[in-house]
């Protein structure tokens, strides 16, 4: 446990309200958090080891009484297939374990092929990001480069001008009944930013800035809560409606979409420095942290009328947390001292017994809500949860070093 976690139980976080004013006045000690992750790590890989490793199964959810990663195959249509290389990249980033990197890069490959393929849908940036992208960041492999490349050339194929957007489920047009974008596609803009930096076309960085235009425009409702889904006519590029495909209803606010949304403008304000995506971001944020229980942790939809007795979504708040910790380096220094202090909390209340997997798992937390309208991954720990909790604490020990250094 950590200091912050003795500093602020739940019920003073209840009394003051989501990110209330209260401040610590203690360093967050996310070394013991991050060493935690390191040994889920090592016992998720040697448990993927005890038959014979297959680095073309990528680790999915834990549920139920399983301890285990339940895995599925590298393919496309797994959108959640670069979340474990991901994993692997960080603790790397943060151990400079030789073993992990060689694991990492082993995990890594499995995916480079989904480059040279006709893109299945808007995940390929999720996958290849977390995957190649951060091998990349960390190794400077140029193999890795290419691969990228090609992948964003080929998500770049999904943009459909007349509409400002990329297609997010060619597969779905029929059922939503138009072009659509789902609100987790603003994540997959940053590869194509990264590839209009890094020697592709500059083209693909004014489709991500279109997108997240056009996005801003039709996406949200006066209140800055999303819709899960904005269907478009293709050919007017008209904004038909606003619909949900994981969320409680078409009016209701899904958390992880909004969270998606917080994440994404922050990351496009980072790439464009264009002040109307800051005060965006900042916008949704200030959506998502007013719905928020006392423990910060959200329901998996705010509006779900069985609350308090719907399911949490882990994985929000740690998507969350993490965005929080760039956007809070953007802000005034009010903002900023307030969402550093949201990140903290979150990750503090994710860090607790309340969220951490028992002993006996090998993920890093649990209660996470994947699609709950289909039935699918209900209170479990979800490899995308790992994944965003991971790069939140990478990001807040380098917040750490930096300031210990000026
Ligand atoms: N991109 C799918 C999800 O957030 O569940």
């Amino acid at each position: 446990m950590n200091i912050l976690k003795l500093f602020f139980p739940c019920s003073l976080a209840l009394a003051m309200g989501a990110c209330g004013a209260d401040k610590p006045q203690e360093a967050y000690d996310v070394s013991e958090d991050l060493a935690y992750c390191h040994t889920k790590v090592t016992k998720g890989l040697m448990a993927l080891k005890e038959d014979s490793v297959d680095y073309k199964m990528m680790p999915r959810n834990i549920q139920g009484e399983e301890t285990s990663w339940k895995c599925r195959p590298a393919i496309a249509e797994e959108w959640c297939s670069g979340f474990w290389p991901g994993i692997l990249w960080l603790d790397y980033e943060y151990t400079g374990d030789p073993e992990i990197r060689k694991e990492a890069e082993n995990y890594t490959s499995s995916l480079g092929y989904l480059s040279r393929q006709p893109v299945y849908d808007h995940d390929l940036g999720f996958i290849m990001l977390c995957s190649y992208g951060n091998g990349y960041r960390l190794t400077a492999n140029e193999d890795y480069k290419n691969v990228l490349l090609e992948s964003a050339d080929s998500l770049a194929t999904l943009y459909n001008p007349n509409v400002g957007t990329l297609l997010s489920w060619p597969r779905n047009v029929e059922m939503f009944g138009g072009h659509n974008t789902i609100m987790d596609n603003m994540i997959n803009l940053e590869l194509l930013f990264w590839a209009a930096k890094n020697g592709g076309s500059k083209d693909l960085y004014d489709i991500a800035v279109n997108h997240a235009t056009t996005t801003m425009e039709n996406h949200f409702r006066p209140d800055g809560t999303c819709f899960h889904v904005a269907v478009y006519d293709p050919e007017s590029g008209n904004f038909l409606k606003g619909v949900t495909h994981q969320g409680y209803s078409d009016d209701s606010t899904w958390a992880r979409g909004q969270a998606w949304a917080v994440y994404g403008y922050t990351m496009v304000y980072r790439e464009t420095r264009d002040p109307k995506f800051l005060d965006f971001a900042q916008k949704v944020t200030e959506a998502y942290l007013a719905r928020l229980p006392e423990d910060l942790v959200p329901y998996w939809d705010f509006d779900d009328p069985a609350i308090p007795s719907a399911p949490r979504d882990a994985s929000a708040a740690a998507v969350v947390a993490s965005a929080l910790l760039e956007l809070q380096g953007y802000c005034s220094a009010e903002k900023q001292a307030n969402y550093r202090h949201c990140a903290e909390k979150m990750l503090a209340s994710l860090g607790s017994q309340n969220y951490r997997s028992t002993e006996n798992k090998v993920s890093f937390l649990d209660h996470s809500t994947g699609h709950k309208p289909a039935g699918s991954e209900i209170d479990a720990s979800i490899i995308y949860a790992d994944y965003y909790y991971i790069e939140a604490l990478n990001r807040l020990k380098k917040l750490q070093e930096n300031e210990s250094r000026a």
